[in-house]
């Protein structure tokens, strides 16, 4: 079975574009390859996190994930911060790693360019972290979006310099950009994606969201005038929004969404897609309540540690006698 690896960075409250652009892929995932699923909560902190709200979101991360449908029984799920061999690879990938190559990162100059304060030496070497999380567990892919694609292919380049210099070491991974569809844009901007740093609130939909208040967002989504339901991203790209989100969580089709709504107005479609939102709002939440009530959190996540540590341990091991640093 080939590996997959994700890392889960839990800023904030997960909402229905993560939903269908990553949960439910990763719960797809889970039949077809080994995957190892874990909160990216180092680099979490290279940017200020509130204490208490972290702390909750890293929890609600976890219990949302397994409410969606990640096993703890066929993959591996664990927290960053448990397996503390990533932060000593990560130092060690930070060694093999150019400056040249980390000033050319879009993700630090973006945030550079935007005269962000307080910019940290952890955003600066974050992709170091990055790369070490990925090579300790040799995964054949790496599913992620467009944003992290390029520290991906900065992981195969230290990886394969590092072979080259030390020997076979690391399998060279591949990034997975996910299947067509997988973008929800706002409800409120279909250009812009849906994000949880939309200035309105009512382009995004959070997965614990009360479910009268998902419904509204919905029925006041932005259209267009032609009054007409038909997958045209560029013309009706509000319309095309509001299908993909109905086509990914139902399974129809688009021209059978297109069929279903032929002879019917903008509101009776609104009305079939809230309807369709609310009933997986409804299921997840339901079992996110069970959830987090019980100690399921905990249980999966000290299954996940107990898989990842002997992998990461054997890795590190594996690499500090190769670059000289043991004494043996
Ligand atoms: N940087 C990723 C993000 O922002 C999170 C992440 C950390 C990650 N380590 C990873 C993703 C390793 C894939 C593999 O989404």
């Amino acid at each position: 079975m080939k590996r997959m690896l994700s890392g889960i960075k839990p800023t904030g409250q997960l909402h229905l574009g993560n939903y269908i652009g990553a949960l439910s892929k990763f719960v797809e995932y889970q039949d077809e390859y080994d995957v190892i699923a874990f909160i990216a909560n180092l680099h979490c902190i290279t940017v200020y996190q509130e204490p208490n709200e972290l702390r909750k979101n890293l929890k609600d991360c976890v219990a949302l994930y397994l409410a969606c449908g990640l096993d703890p029984d066929k993959s591996t799920i664990f927290l960053q911060t448990d397996i503390m061999e990533h932060a000593q690879l990560g130092f060690i990938m930070c060694c093999n790693t150019y400056l040249g190559e980390l000033n050319r990162m879009t993700q630090f100059k973006d945030k550079q360019a935007k005269n962000e304060k307080n910019l940290t030496g952890g955003i600066y070497t974050y992709p170091t972290l990055m790369s070490a999380d990925i090579l300790m567990y040799d995964p054949d892919f790496v599913p992620v979006g467009e944003d992290q694609k390029q520290h991906v292919e900065l992981c195969r380049d230290v990886a394969i310099r590092f072979n080259n210099k030390y020997g076979d070491t690391f399998k060279i991974p591949s990034p997975l950009i996910p299947k067509v569809g997988a973008r929800i844009m706002s409800l409120q901007d279909p250009n812009k994606k849906m994000s949880k740093s939309d200035e309105t609130n009512k382009g995004c939909i959070y997965l614990l969201e009360d479910l009268a208040s998902a419904r509204k967002k919905i029925m006041s989504a932005k259209t267009d005038s032609l009054a007409c339901v038909k997958y045209d991203p560029i013309n009706q790209a509000g319309i095309a929004n509001l299908m993909q989100i109905m086509s990914s969580l139902s399974n129809k089709t688009f021209s059978e969404i297109e069929k279903e709504f032929e002879n019917k107005g903008y509101g009776d479609f609104k009305k079939a897609v809230a309807d369709v939102v609310c009933d997986t709002l409804a299921n997840i939440q339901s079992k996110y309540n069970e959830i987090i009530k019980s100690n399921q959190v905990e249980i999966a996540l000290e299954k996940g540690r107990i898989k990842a540590e002997k992998l990461a341990k054997e890795k590190l091991n594996q690499v500090q006698l190769k670059i000289g640093i043991e004494i043996k």
